[in-house]
């Protein structure tokens, strides 16, 4: 009954959106005949163009042919199946960046994870109403056209950045204070301008995957379990993905700030040379920051505890050695307040 109210609610507001929303096509990719007659009539209210396709029926050889502002995944297939069409329409360069949106019934952590790791943009859960479905395609499809347009990606990345702030403003705390010190570190260092501006854009935006990480997980205060740690570990891809467009530049320290000199980081498990010392700076600070403060998993470490833990990490071939006698030499000089 709500989900019938909601529909004549949203029709009414349709007329109004009618504009916004004239001309635009979304694609839904369905097995279901009656559910995607539902999505269909839900979109169609609202002024979208809808095109249904099934695998192996128009999927994905329509994307190629003619991209949608929109793919819709109704995922009553198996995970694999689904991250596998996720991941098919990816590669199709016409539809890299077509924003990906999956509806599913009733999926563990492990098909999120796929999925979200094959690059689906939101994953909403069924039963699924009209208002929650159009303020997704809406917010989905406003991404998309500021991605597109390079005067707005400042915009983006503020609209990015909020979203973080609102849903986590702990975690901004320490990207924000992980900024400070890894330009302060980088000056210590004698980087040059151009490499600080990419420190500080980078370290701001080190964790910025954890907004698609489920709050159980962000949140536990105990031992992740195999698979938790498996979700966890997927952040810096995931932030990566996220700042595709906004921050090129940004990019390899989103990506590998989990990364140690020895092989043993994640998520590529890189070795000495092939992390660069750019990266090295924030991984670093990252450590440093993350030992100061307090987690619901331990207690915040004093100055020198900190700086013991870490050239404890240092000698089992963790961190760069270098770097880290000049961020003691930055706290004992007063320069990371
Ligand atoms: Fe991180």
């Amino acid at each position: 009954m709500l989900i019938v109210q909601e529909l004549i609610f949203m029709r009414k507001i349709s007329e109004r959106k009618r504009t916004a929303s004239s001309g635009r096509r979304i694609f839904i990719a369905s097995q279901e005949t009656r559910q995607a007659r539902s999505l269909r009539e839900m979109l169609s209210a609202a002024g979208y163009q809808v095109e249904r396709l099934q695998k192996d029926r128009g999927f994905p050889g329509r994307l190629q042919e003619d991209p949608p502002d929109l793919i819709v995944l109704d995922s009553d297939f198996p995970n694999v199946e689904t991250t596998e069409m996720c991941r098919s329409a990816r590669m199709i360069s016409q539809a890299r960046f077509v924003p990906l949106l999956m509806l599913s019934g009733s999926m563990d952590q492990s098909g999120q994870f796929l999925a979200m790791k094959a690059a689906c943009d939101e994953i909403i859960f069924k039963p699924i109403s009209p208002s929650r479905l159009l303020v997704s395609v809406r917010s989905l499809m406003r991404l998309r056209d500021l991605s597109d347009d390079p005067e707005h990606l400042t915009m983006a990345f503020h609209i990015l950045m909020r979203t973080a702030q609102s849903r986590d403003p702990e975690m901004m705390g320490h990207a924000q204070r992980v900024a400070h010190y890894a330009v302060q570190l980088g000056r210590a260092l004698g980087l040059s301008m151009a490499e600080i501006q990419q420190l500080h854009s980078g370290a701001l935006l080190h964790d910025i995957g954890k907004i698609a990480v489920p709050e159980s997980i962000l949140y536990k205060p105990g031992q992740f379990t195999h698979e938790e740690y498996e979700v966890m570990k997927a952040h810096p891809l995931l932030g990566a993905d996220l700042c595709r467009n906004l921050r090129p530049d940004a990019l390899p320290l989103i990506r590998f700030h989990h990364e140690r000199l020895n092989g043993s980081g994640y998520p590529l498990g890189l070795v000495e040379s092939s992390i660069p010392p750019i990266v090295r700076i924030v991984s670093i600070v990252d450590v440093y920051d993350a030992l100061r403060s307090r987690r619901p998993y331990k207690v915040a470490f004093s100055v020198d505890r900190s700086l013991e833990i870490m050239r404890e990490e240092t000698d089992r071939g963790w961190w760069d050695a270098n770097i880290l006698t000049v961020l003691e030499e930055c706290i004992r000089a007063g320069r990371l307040h």
